[in-house]
């Protein structure tokens, strides 16, 4: 590419790269997703993506793309993950990336979705914007709201002062189980802003922690009909 790549978002770059934009394919794909994971939710990790890459001095382009790809091959989209996964890879081999982008994309996308105890680190700064603006968006305003389209979806109570949050649970407990929506800030949400990778996602998940704090101040007052 022959263009200044300071002087356009990685978004630019992306409509340039690919005939036909990725964008088309990864929402078609996910027009009838129903667990939160829909196509609202790339858009809006693109753009926070867009927002930390610039302020952290990342790759635009490497954090655009894997924000884009970053639920295609997840297993909670997939009947066949692995069938999603070589799809993934065939994709990005075709699409003229080259070789070193097209293996930092997977990297990353697979560093992310690691499941089990531990968690291995980003290994790159481009993975570690990546991983903080798919986190930002299950907090703040809009994490609220997903955790009660979730809830609802799987018919479980709003609030339910006799169901306790639950400390430590296995990944099939995560899934299923007596749960309810406010349960599930104590069990995910509220910890997500000590995981942030870059200060600059930092500075966002504080500024949405705390309007989760305010929101869970008033729920509580109006519950007890005080406020
Ligand atoms: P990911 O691991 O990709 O963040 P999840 O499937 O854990 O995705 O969550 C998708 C969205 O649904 C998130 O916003 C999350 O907070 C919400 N969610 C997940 N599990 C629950 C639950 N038990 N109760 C309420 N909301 C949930
Ligand atoms: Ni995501």
């Amino acid at each position: 590419m022959s263009h200044n790549p300071a002087a356009d978002s990685g978004g630019d770059q992306i409509r340039r790269a690919f005939s036909p934009p990725p964008k088309r394919g990864v929402r078609a794909k996910l027009a009838h997703e129903s667990s939160g994971h829909d196509w609202w939710h790339i858009h809006r990790v693109v753009r926070t993506v867009r927002t930390i890459a610039r302020e952290e001095g990342a790759d635009g382009f490497v954090c655009e793309l894997t924000a884009l790809l970053h639920d295609m091959a997840d297993d909670k989209l997939n009947a066949d993950p692995a069938a999603a996964q070589r799809e993934l890879e065939a994709w990005l081999a075709a699409s003229g990336v080259g070789p070193e982008t097209a293996a930092h994309v997977l990297e990353i996308i697979a560093t992310m979705s690691f499941k089990g105890g531990s968690r291995p680190p980003m290994r790159t700064l481009e993975g570690k914007v990546v991983q903080d603006a798919d986190r930002l968006d299950a907090i703040g305003a809009v994490g609220i709201s997903r955790v009660f389209a979730y809830s609802g979806a799987k018919n479980r109570p709003i609030h339910d002062p006799s169901v306790m949050p639950r400390e430590r649970m296995t990944e099939a407990e995560y899934r299923s189980g007596n749960d309810t929506a406010i349960n599930h800030f104590y069990e995910k949400l509220l910890k997500l802003k000590d995981l942030m990778n870059t200060d600059y996602g930092r500075r966002m998940a504080e500024e949405r922690h705390r309007f989760m704090e305010a929101y869970l101040d008033r729920f509580y007052a109006e519950w007890e009909g005080l406020s």
